[in-house]
């Protein structure tokens, strides 16, 4: 059995190359992998977004999603954890597993899918309620029975937030510096015990001092969780990430994944042309 109360299937094997249009892409890390998708594909009504993706993202591992915008890296991204469900109109194809476990499965809660696999988004979005409740409202919400003063502290320090704020507990979560409140809202995820954590784009709202303590964080977080992190900054990727997809729409294909490597080999060796061309910002 596994986390998501479901029992995993037998191990399928990896796609064959040769399904796979991009020899650059078929790149699979030799670690554990925490998401799995296969052959993902995805439409808003009739407008395809995702055109057979596979990407394996390990477990304790930054990974970071990118390419030009309107590639498909949040499609991709909110497939992780079932957040397109709440999209009238898309289709999906293919599949996404979670420690195995297809994760659109029949019987396959889809809020106990997004608990395991948190999201954090692009515009700090606390509650307008206090820190405290900020981070303690899930929880409480579930029935929580631990002690709610001590997850709050714990969920706060992880978040790098706790010195800054442990006198102002009270106070609104709306009331702090947009840095802060984007480490409120990795608290607040982290709250709900996730696995994963998913970030579209955590800091483009941020000055480049709390753009690099979130940076800062997301490295001491994978040492517990796994992170997949959307970015439009080629710096940022190198640096917080172990692992680098490179996704791109063109006037046939829409949303391929056209290179994943190990973060510094994409960015120093890319193997394909227009991986290249997009991290030397010729185009996008
Ligand atoms: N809710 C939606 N309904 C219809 N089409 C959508 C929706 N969300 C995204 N799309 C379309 O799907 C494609 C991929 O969009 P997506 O938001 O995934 O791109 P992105 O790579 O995250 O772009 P950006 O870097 O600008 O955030 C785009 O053509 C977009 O217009
Ligand atoms: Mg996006």
């Amino acid at each position: 059995m596994t986390e998501l109360g479901i029992r995993a299937p037998a191990p399928h094997p990896a796609p064959e190359a040769a399904e796979h249009p991009q020899p650059a892409a078929r790149f699979r890390p030799k670690e554990e992998i925490a998401l799995e998708a296969v052959n993902l594909s995805l439409w808003y009504g009739k407008k395809r977004a995702l055109t057979n993706v596979s990407l394996a993202i390990p477990k304790n591992r930054v990974t970071a999603l990118i390419g030009p915008s309107g590639c498909g890296k949040s499609t991709l991204l909110r497939c992780f954890n079932r957040m397109n469900d709440l999209i009238p109109g898309v289709r999906i194809e293919g599949t996404v597993r979670y420690h195995g476990v297809d994760i659109y499965a029949k019987n396959v809660d889809p809020v106990e899918v997004r608990r395991r696999i948190g999201m954090v988004f692009q515009k700090p979005n606390p509650f307008p309620k206090s820190i405290y409740e900020n981070v303690a409202f899930g929880a409480r919400v579930n029935g929580y029975r631990g002690n709610l003063d001590e997850l709050v502290e714990r969920c706060l320090r992880r978040a790098a937030l706790w010195d800054e704020v442990k006198d102002d507990l009270k106070k609104s979560g709306l009331a702090l510096s947009g840095g802060q409140q984007q480490r409120l809202c990795i608290a607040r995820a982290l709250a709900n015990d996730p696995d994963v954590i998913l970030m579209d784009e955590p800091c483009s709202a941020l000055d480049p001092i709390a753009t690099l303590k979130i940076e800062d964080l997301m490295r001491e977080l994978a040492e517990q969780y796994t992170i997949v992190i959307v970015t439009h900054n080629m710096q940022q990727a190198a640096r917080v990430s172990d692992y680098t997809a490179f996704l791109l729409t063109d006037e046939r294909t829409p949303g391929q994944l056209i290179e994943y490597a190990p973060t510094q080999e994409l960015f120093t060796h890319p193997k394909d042309r227009r991986t290249e061309d997009y991290i030397r910002g010729r185009f996008g």
